[in-house]
């Protein structure tokens, strides 16, 4: 499993985080949020008043932050300028603001050189995004799409986050549309990638499924 990538891909509340965290935690891989590094971005434009009204003046200071991801499952870091960042970017004032900012074409460039930089730079790993499948790393032997009911979902970040169900849907949704809908890079469903609805599934359900999937198909490539 040296080399092994493992992409997964789907909209917020999908089980995506807790299951990739799981899949690598079991597997001995390491993990990238680059839904993290999306937030990292925006928080900084956010902290740096850029009017986020305007893709040109976010283009414009896309190369300035640093931003840095740890890779281990179980305790993954995000800093910015090599500030700790992990509370700020879960903010209502980021959620807001993260699908905009992610729709802008050089900000995606920019994160796309460092996620690629990250899964070069060791060794195995599951990355998990929008896009991961489809563009940061079109040749992953393991491709998963997973989704789930939006009431499912909300439920779950409502869980994680604390906050009203109902509004939190509504959060998700608005965000769904935005992701999907960009012209650069949208939340699609890659070529060759596995679907699994989480809806009927416990956390540990859905990563086991996913465990065996990697299994097999390294044993496949062995074999
Ligand atoms: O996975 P998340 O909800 O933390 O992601 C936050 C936002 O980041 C999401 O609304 C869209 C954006 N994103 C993206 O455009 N591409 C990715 N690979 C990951 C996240």
């Amino acid at each position: 499993m040296s080399s092994l990538v493992v992409a997964i891909d789907g909209p917020s509340g999908s089980g995506k985080s807790s299951t990739s965290r799981g899949v690598a935690a079991r597997l001995g891989l390491r993990y990238l949020d680059t839904g993290a590094m999306f937030r990292a971005m925006t928080w900084w434009m956010l902290s740096h008043d850029v009017d986020l009204g305007d893709p040109d003046a976010i283009a414009a200071r896309a190369g300035e932050p640093l931003i840095e991801s740890g890779t281990d499952p179980l305790d993954p870091t995000i800093t910015v300028d090599g500030q700790d960042a992990s509370v700020a970017i879960r903010s209502d004032e980021v959620n807001a603001a993260v699908s905009p900012v992610s729709a802008v074409p050089a900000v995606r460039a920019r994160l796309l050189d460092l996620q690629r930089e990250i899964i070069a730079a060791g060794e195995g790993i599951v990355v998990e995004g929008r896009d991961i499948g489809s563009v940061v790393a079109p040749d992953a032997p393991v491709k998963l799409y997973l989704s789930a009911d939006p009431e499912a979902r909300a439920m779950r970040r409502a869980a994680e986050a604390g906050g009203d169900v109902a509004a939190t849907q509504e959060s998700l949704l608005a965000r769904d549309r935005i992701d999907s809908g960009r012209a650069t890079a949208p939340l699609t469903m890659a070529d060759g990638a596995v679907h699994i609805d989480t809806t009927p599934y416990t956390l540990d359900e859905v990563i086991s499924q996913v465990v065996a999937l990697v299994e097999a198909t390294v044993h496949e490539a062995d074999a």
